[in-house]
């Protein structure tokens, strides 16, 4: 019998496997809310199998006399609850593993947060799971919350699924109540053909059904919890498929060696065995198998190694090696199933950045194509995501990436999705297929470059980007930029909010997705014109940081300047030189910048104007000098 408690990432999982190596391993992935009672019945199936140290207990017991809510007996959740600051708040945050055996099995268990909001960890937690353990609480009986867990746990590939229907001693072991949760849940999931779905009258808190058969359900025959975790029949995940290494690092200690290192992914690789860089198409041999315990002839699946090659070939971080008779999708586009947990919503035409289990790559939702009701499975038209939903994307990748799709490896199947900001995980994709359309389409040489064409109007390209709240000023500075210029010979364009939109973005309106699709067109135009060689000025208020990011991304190093006409909304207001403050202020303009809409203003801003008590000629001068020092 072996016990502990490991936070992701933790090496000690690898003895732990070790030592029972012999026994089959089944991996769960705990659901449910914060007062379901996931921590109490973790809890006590860590105990109940006798599988805690003496010392953890002894500790417990003390710590249960100080915070425990089960009046001086032992809290069993208070063995999960790992940290004391958590302890303090009362709830789980992250996903930790929490691993036990028995005669039979050993188990690993992804206890993860009940929160809304913690959807994430879920998806984090989930994804090598075996089985879901799902909890309700008697009284409550299924929630959306509950659909949504038993969804994402589907999606994920889980194909088993224990429904801990707790507390049911708080409903008087009352067989039809259980009986009505067990019926309803077992209708819902169906079109979600779980192998197995095993509803259990469980009181946590008091051990019923947990490990042993309680003696307060004469009618229920089934399996306790226990049980069903050691009989359940899975089928063995991992090491089956085809040969996928993500390269983690390249290691190149000196000039003689050089070694690709990372985790086999799946299947297995000897010395000698051929393989193919799936990104280039390269193809090599292995000749050395090496480990921080020596040589190997052959590495499965889970094997931390680094493979030395036959050929000098090009390889780096985030390659992906497989086998060259069944290799993995190398697309930019792809269509996958994503998870939204950021609390700002997801917005197509956004850039993100996309990373696998090795790589990372700018990333746009191109298309949402629908959003899941978990409720009843029906697929919703959606312009943006908000916190919680799912719902199936297109994707369109700065460059191309290797992948699988997910039903078919979930290791390399799968992503998350980050903030460009502030680097949170806002995402979870499951990869369904490369997307092949756009392959078709390939650039077209041009014999004349940018460099040319600017060369002939002798200046070099740029984007001069104003941005603003409405009537800050920056049409009118652009308007008399462009004028300067023009009277010093340049050849440039000025690019108005107001006047696209009556043109290329009639469409679009003043919600925050309509928005970001108005930047991402002006962008890509602008980025047109500087390859003709002009100077383009575009005066758009643009008021979120992330796409006024993706317009300098678009650009060359150093061609994109930011100017942020910086006018105080009161002043702004004061000025209303269309009306539109006065109609916003009386509420009869929606989504009006500054007041129904928020102005994300530049940190970084490579020019700053401050316009109160300066003249436009002033200021106009001063970008113009501004861009004549750059050259
Ligand atoms: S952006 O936010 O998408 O960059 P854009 O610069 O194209 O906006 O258009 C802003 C112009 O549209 C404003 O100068 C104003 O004249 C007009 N407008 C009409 N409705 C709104 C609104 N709700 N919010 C901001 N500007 C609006």
């Amino acid at each position: 019998m072996g016990a502990g408690d490991l936070k992701s990432g933790q090496p000690d999982v690898q003895s732990f496997l070790a030592q029972h190596e012999k026994k089959s391993l089944l991996r769960c992935l705990a659901c449910g809310s914060v007062d379901d009672g996931k921590s109490t019945l973790i809890g006590r199936l860590l105990h109940d199998s006798k599988s805690l140290y003496e010392d953890q207990l002894a500790v417990l017991q003390d710590e249960s006399q100080r915070f425990g809510t089960a009046g001086g007996e032992i809290d069993y959740a208070l063995l999960l609850d790992g940290l004391e600051a958590e302890r303090e708040q009362g709830i789980t945050i992250d996903v930790a593993y929490r691993f036990f055996s028995t005669a039979k099995r050993k188990f690993i268990v992804a206890d993860t947060p009940g929160h809304e909001e913690y959807t994430r960890n879920m998806a984090t937690g989930a994804s090598t799971a075996d089985l879901a353990i799902v909890l309700v609480d008697a009284r409550q009986g299924i929630l959306t919350q509950t659909r949504r867990h038993t969804y994402i746990a589907s999606l994920l590939g889980i194909r088993h699924v224990v429904l801990a229907v707790n507390k049911i001693d708080l409903v008087g072991f009352d067989e039809a109540r259980f009986a009505e949760i067990a019926s309803e849940y077992r209708q819902f999931t169906e079109p979600l053909g779980f192998q197995s779905i095993c509803p259990i009258p469980v009181s946590a808190r008091h051990g019923d059904n947990v490990t042993v058969r309680s003696i307060n359900m004469p009618w229920y025959i089934g399996p306790s919890v226990l049980e069903q975790l050691e009989d359940v029949e899975v089928e063995e995940l991992s090491g089956e498929g085809p040969f996928r290494f993500p390269v983690q690092l390249v290691v190149r200690p000196n000039l003689d060696f050089r070694g690709f290192a990372g985790q086999v992914a799946s299947g297995a690789i000897r010395v000698g065995d051929e393989l193919v860089v799936a990104n280039s198409g390269r193809q090599s041999r292995v000749s050395e198998i090496v480990t921080k315990d020596g040589p190997l002839q052959e590495a499965r699946s889970g094997d931390a190694v680094t493979l030395l090659l036959e050929d000098e070939i090009d390889i780096s971080r985030g390659n992906l090696l497989a086998a060259p008779s069944d290799r993995p999708h190398v697309a930019d586009q792809l269509q996958a199933h994503l998870i939204w947990f950021g609390q700002k919503p997801m917005m197509p035409g956004r850039s993100y950045l996309l990373r696998t289990e090795n790589d990372m790559v700018g990333a746009t939702i191109t298309n949402l194509k629908y959003e899941v009701d978990v409720n009843s499975f029906a697929h919703d038209a959606a312009k943006l995501l908000e916190t919680n939903g799912i719902a199936v994307c297109n994707f369109s990748l700065q460059r191309p990436i290797a992948f699988d799709a997910y039903k078919q490896n979930r290791s390399t199947g799968n992503f998350i999705l980050l903030d460009r900001f502030t680097n949170e995980t806002v995402g979870a994709g499951l990869i369904d297929f490369p997307l092949r359309r756009a392959s078709n389409v390939h650039w077209q040489r041009t014999s004349l470059g940018k460099k040319e064409r600017a060369e002939i109007k002798v200046q070099s390209p740029a984007v001069l980007w104003f941005t603003g709240l409405s009537g800050s000023g920056k049409s009118t500075i652009a308007n008399r930029v462009e004028a300067m210029l023009h009277a010093e010979g340049r050849h440039t364009y000025l690019l108005d909010g107001d006047n696209v939109r009556h043109g290329l973005n009639r469409d679009l309106g003043f919600t925050a997705e309509d928005r970001v699709e108005n930047i991402r067109r002006v962008a890509e135009v602008a980025k047109l014109m500087a390859d003709a060689g002009l100077i383009v000025l575009v005066a758009f208020i643009s008021p979120f940081a992330a796409e006024r990011r993706l317009a300098r991304d678009l650009m060359d190093e150093g061609e994109f300047l930011e100017v942020f006409v910086d006018t105080p909304i009161d002043e702004c207001a004061r000025r209303d030189p269309k009306g539109l403050y006065k109609k916003a202020q009386a509420g009869e303009i929606k989504n009006f910048t500054g007041i129904s809409s928020p102005y994300e203003a530049p940190e970084r801003p490579d020019i700053h104007v401050r316009t109160v008590g300066r003249k436009v000629d002033e200021i106009a001068l001063e970008i113009v000098e501004f861009l004549a020092g750059r050259d």
